[in-house]
C-alpha cells in the first residue's frame, strides 16, 4: 500500500510531528503506512520586510485575518504536491468532527490537505475557492488549528488498514461494546491490574473470580451504568 499522505499548512510548522510521531501514528509513520508533509504558510508571505501574511478586518473589529492571496497559494502548491487530496480547514465554526467524518477523511485514499487557522480568522473568498470542509473538533475556542489537526489526523489514521496493530485492534473491539438488548453502543467498563488491593481498595471480586460469563455479565451491567450516567 502506498502511504496516505498528509500534507499540514502551518504558520507553526516546528509544532509537528509532536505527538503523532509517537506511539501508534509514530509507529505507522515509520512504517510508511502515511506521510507527513508540512509546509510554512509564511513561505507564501508578500515579499516586504515583515514577510506580511495578514491584515486586519475589511468592516473593523478585532484581531488579525490572514490574507486569500498567501492561503491561495500554500494550498496550491500543496494540492500539485498532493493531487486530489481533501482539502480541510480547522475552524471552531466548521463541521463537528465525529467517529463517521474520521471513517470518511480516512477513506480518501489520496490524503488529506489540513489548513491550521490563526488570529481571528482566513479570508472566506479563499475558503469558498480552494477548501473542501470546514471542520471543528468540538464547541469550544482553540487559540489554534495546530492543537486540533493532531486529534483529527489521529482519528483518520486509526481507520486506516495497519496502523493499528493486532492487540490495538482487539482493545478497540473490546472497548466498542454494543449492547445486546438495546444494540446501542455502549461507553466501556471499568478496568483493574494487581494489586488485587490498593490503599484499602480491592478489585471487584467477580474479575477474580475465573467466571468468564459472570464476568461479561458484570462488565456489561458497568458499562449500561456508566452510559446512563453520561447521557443523563
Ligand atoms: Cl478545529 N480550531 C480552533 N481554533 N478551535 C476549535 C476547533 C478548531 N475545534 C473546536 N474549537
Amino acid at each position: 500500500m502506498k502511504p496516505w499522505p498528509v500534507t499540514i499548512l502551518t504558520l507553526f510548522p516546528e509544532v509537528f510531528p509532536g505527538v503523532l510521531g509517537h506511539s501508534i501514528t509514530g509507529r505507522a509513520l515509520n512504517q510508511d503506512l502515511w506521510q507527513l508533509r508540512v509546509n510554512n504558510i509564511r513561505d507564501h508571505a508578500l515579499p516586504d520586510k515583515h514577510k506580511t501574511v495578514d491584515d486586519t478586518p475589511y468592516g473593523g473589529g478585532a484581531g488579525m485575518v490572514l490574507r486569500p492571496d498567501v492561503v491561495a497559494t500554500s494550498i496550491r502548491e500543496a494540492k500539485a504536491q498532493q493531487p486530489g487530496a481533501k482539502v480541510i480547514f480547522l475552524t471552531p465554526s466548521g463541521q463537528k468532527f465525529d467517529q463517521n467524518m474520521a471513517e470518511e477523511l480516512g477513506a480518501h485514499d489520496a490524503g488529506l490537505i489540513v489548513l491550521c487557522g490563526h488570529y481571528e480568522g482566513i479570508d472566506q473568498r479563499v475558503l469558498d475557492a480552494e477548501v473542501d470542509v470546514e471542520v471543528s473538533i468540538g464547541d469550544y475556542v482553540l487559540s489554534a488549528g495546530e492543537v486540533a489537526a493532531p486529534v483529527v489526523i489521529d482519528a483518520c489514521l486509526r481507520t486506516r488498514a495497519g496502523v493499528l496493530g493486532n492487540n490495538e485492534t482487539l482493545h478497540e473491539e473490546s472497548h466498542s461494546i454494543i449492547d445486546p438488548d438495546s444494540n446501542e453502543s455502549l461507553v466501556e467498563y471499568p478496568h483493574y491490574t494487581r494489586p488485587a488491593e490498593w490503599e484499602g481498595q480491592a478489585v471487584p471480586p467477580v474479575l477474580t473470580s475465573g467466571n468468564h460469563a459472570e464476568i461479561a455479565k458484570w462488565r456489561l451491567h458497568q458499562a449500561r451504568q456508566r452510559t446512563k450516567k453520561l447521557t443523563k
